[in-house]
């Protein structure tokens, strides 16, 4: 694995902490020696594609899945052995919706509170703030049956937030969120980490974590492959692509003769142009001389840095397209 941080935190100032966390399905090892170090009041994204282990490990820490071994701390507590303590100190907003289809979306929410202490009328209140910054005012008043996928994310994510738990798991929070359901997502959990929350978050939109993740762990097959934060990561891991326009002056055969010398890896061709993973973006001045040499221009070279999906392909050999995620 890559430890890119370099950081070391007192046990105090962990939120979550696994050690060599371990569960196997049949022959799958969906969680094949998990650890992870989440401080306080950060938001820590679980990057993954299909079936890396995201839930496995978010359900584990959440008390929902017992680890065939390993261990984990949450706010302290063993998620095992003290499994009450850690489960009233945590929110979860599950991948697939957890809400009574009978009830109204209102009547959901000011169940929650409801349930935990709050009296009616405070109840009522957060109730309606939540449904107004979901966008659900409306549709509150209906039955949750009637709801799109997106209306039930949306109350699902606000029912997660009717008491605000020191530490809250997403797992694929905005997955199935329009733009604006998104946004407003955002919005509320940035709120709750000014206000002091610990938010682990799975998600699968990369542009997400690197938005919002202050620390990152790649994690595929049962495995974190990679971790650091979004700089961090595409620092180390993201090499720098040339593309090279391809014209009747600047032949694939002399454009490849010209960049292998730079090249990490074996240049591509992709319709009438040549990508090339670059070793060292410090060359770039030689490349351009090089080009320049067999008929190239600045006008056909594009220099792009790298991007989280680059970083994620790195890591994991799959790109998102592979991954039937919509963008
Ligand atoms: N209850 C289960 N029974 C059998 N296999 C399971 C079970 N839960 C998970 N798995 C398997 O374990 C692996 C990890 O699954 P997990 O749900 O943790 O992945 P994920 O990263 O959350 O994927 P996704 O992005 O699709 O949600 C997969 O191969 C999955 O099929
Ligand atoms: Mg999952």
């Amino acid at each position: 694995m890559l430890e890119l941080s370099g950081r070391t935190h007192r046990d105090g100032d962990l939120a979550i902490e696994a050690v060599d966390l371990r569960r196997r399905f049949g022959d799958t090892l969906a969680a094949d020696g998990i650890s992870l170090k989440v401080p306080r009041g950060s938001v820590f994204g679980l990057l993954g594609p299909n079936g890396a282990g995201k839930t496995t490990t978010v359900r584990m820490l959440t008390t929902l899945l017992r680890p065939d071994s390993g261990t984990a701390r949450v706010a302290g507590y063993d998620v095992v052995r003290d499994a009450v303590e850690v489960r009233r100190r945590i929110g979860l907003v599950g991948q697939y919706a957890a809400v009574d289809e009978v009830l109204s979306g209102f009547q959901n929410l000011f169940m929650i509170g409801r349930l935990y202490g709050m009296n009616g009328a405070q109840a009522k209140k957060r109730a309606n703030e939540l449904l107004e910054r979901f966008d659900l005012l409306e549709p509150g008043k209906k039955s949750v049956k009637t709801y799109s996928g997106g209306m039930r994310r949306r109350l699902d994510l606000a029912a997660s937030l009717v008491v605000s738990p020191p530490i809250l798991f997403l797992d694929e929070p905005t997955t199935g969120l329009d733009p604006n359901g998104r946004a407003a997502t955002w919005d509320i959990i940035s709120t709750m980490t000014k206000g002091g929350t610990t938010v682990m978050l799975t998600t699968q939109y990369l542009e997400e974590a690197d938005q919002f993740a202050e620390q990152i762990a790649v994690i595929d097959h049962g495995k974190v492959v990679a971790e650091g934060t979004p700089a961090q990561l595409k620092a180390r891991l993201g090499k720098s692509t040339l593309v090279v326009h391809l014209h009747d002056g600047m032949t694939e055969a002399k454009a490849i003769a010209a960049v292998t010398p730079f090249a990490a890896s074996p240049p591509a061709v992709r319709q009438n142009e040549l990508v090339v993973q670059l070793r060292d973006l410090d060359q770039t001045a030689e490349i351009i001389a090089a080009l320049a040499r067999v008929g190239g221009n600045l006008d056909q070279i594009h220099i792009a840095k790298a991007s989280m999906d680059d970083v994620f392909f790195e890591l994991t050999g799959k790109n998102r397209a592979q991954e039937g995620v919509a963008a």
